[in-house]
């Protein structure tokens, strides 16, 4: 008897749903379990396996950056598209030249950088070193390299030995996790574990930046805003912001995709109150920064989370926010309405991520300057 293989397209299917195969185990890496739990996340790692780590930012999920086959793992399980690069995390600042080649007319200012930020949430995007594999930088000549200050996450890199691959523990442009349980949302049957170290501490993604030698100054270009802002950065060089130019064949970052972090439900950034007019029939919910004001007050809204309750404080407001915008998406509204945070500090990084969650078409219309009254709802 002739055996048939299934087609191509059924093939795909039948890869998919191998994951729901694996048995996903949550271990909890409070003080008392946390050898434990970094034991397990070592010798699977050391496997070529694929763990789900908290780092302060959100959580990660890791595999060793030298081992292909582990990083082609993090990109099956998140779906991710092969031309997203990874962050890859060192344990130690040493570890710094085996995955990048520091050039000799920015090293002082590295030096300065790791010693400023790291360990903590910065990521530098530098010359790659010929061992990482093309996998996890996509195929650049740069890799983006950085040190995390979690305990746990820092205690599993120190003891594997190894650099580690990770990308948020999300499936590709939904919202980054913030917590274990999160994780598991995103992740559950994907992957054989999730190491709980509850919640990140600083819950926006790091910031990344690219460095170039100047005549007087060098320049700091930030490619993803995050918790090392802006005014953080302006003392060791001229800081921009990179933008995207849309004439340019391959964008500098190129996971610095529009559309990312999106909930499920419509998302609709506003720019003040009397921009919003809501449809009959529908239901809508409120993502708040302080829980109190005009905005709160101008509706019946199905639910109201607030970023920072009470003090608007932007810290907290980031800290909350990919926590909020899971619980507003699972609240049943037909879209969320989110007030808009000041543009200052880490404000910026906040605005970026809500930006991106943001509708797509009602992006472009915010772009355009169409008052959000003549939009058209759900276009
Ligand atoms: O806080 C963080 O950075 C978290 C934790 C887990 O460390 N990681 C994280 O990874 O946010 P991910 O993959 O979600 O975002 C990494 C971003 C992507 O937008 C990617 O395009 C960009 O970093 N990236 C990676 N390598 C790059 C490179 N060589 N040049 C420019 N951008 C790069
Ligand atoms: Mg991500």
């Amino acid at each position: 008897m002739r055996l048939r293989l299934p087609s191509k397209g059924w093939r795909m299917h039948i890869g998919k749903a191998c994951w729901f195969l694996m048995k996903t185990e949550l271990i909890s890496a409070n003080d008392e379990h946390c050898k434990e739990a970094v034991k397990a996340a070592v010798a699977l790692l050391a496997a070529g396996e694929v763990v789900a780590l908290p780092t302060e930012t959100v959580y990660g999920l890791a595999g060793n950056a030298f081992d292909a086959a582990a990083v082609a793992k993090i990109f099956a399980a998140k779906e991710r598209p092969s031309f997203d690069p990874l962050i890859v995390h060192i344990g130690r600042k040493a570890d710094l030249a085996r995955v990048a080649l520091v050039p000799e007319d920015i090293q002082t200012l590295v030096e300065k950088l790791t010693n400023a930020f790291w360990p903590g949430p910065l990521t530098l995007v530098l010359p790659r070193h010929p061992d990482i594999p093309d996998l996890v930088t996509s195929g650049l000549e740069t890799v983006a390299v950085r040190q995390s200050a979690n305990k746990i996450f820092s205690a599993v890199v120190k003891e594997l030995g190894q650099p580690l691959a990770a990308p948020s523990a999300n499936r590709f442009g939904r919202i980054s996790p913030t917590s274990a349980t999160a994780v598991w949302d995103e992740l559950q049957e994907r992957i054989p574990l999730i190491v709980d170290g509850g919640a990140c501490s600083q819950g926006l993604e790091s910031t990344i930046i690219r460095m170039e030698a100047g005549e007087k100054r060098p320049t700091i270009t930030i490619l993803r805003p995050g918790p090392i802002t802006k005014e953080m950065l302006q003392n060791f060089g001229k800081v921009e912001r990179w933008k995207p130019r849309r004439d340019a064949d391959a964008p500098a970052a190129p996971g610095m995709l529009e559309s990312h972090y999106a909930p499920r439900t419509p998302l609709y950034l506003l720019g003040s109150p009397a921009d919003f007019r809501p449809e009959p029939g529908k239901t809508y919910a409120l993502m708040s920064y302080a829980g109190e004001g005009p905005f709160v007050e101008m509706h019946a809204w199905k639910a109201v989370e607030p970023l920072s309750p009470g003090n608007g404080k932007l810290p907290e407001a980031a800290l909350r926010l990919f926590h909020i915008m899971r619980k507003l998406d699972a609240c049943g509204a037909d879209a969320i309405i989110v007030e808009p945070v000041s543009e200052v500090g880490l404000g910026v990084a906040i605005m970026d991520r809500l930006r991106r969650a943001s509708t797509a078409v009602w992006r472009w219309a915010w772009f355009c300057r169409i008052p959000f009254a003549k939009r058209g709802f759900f276009f």
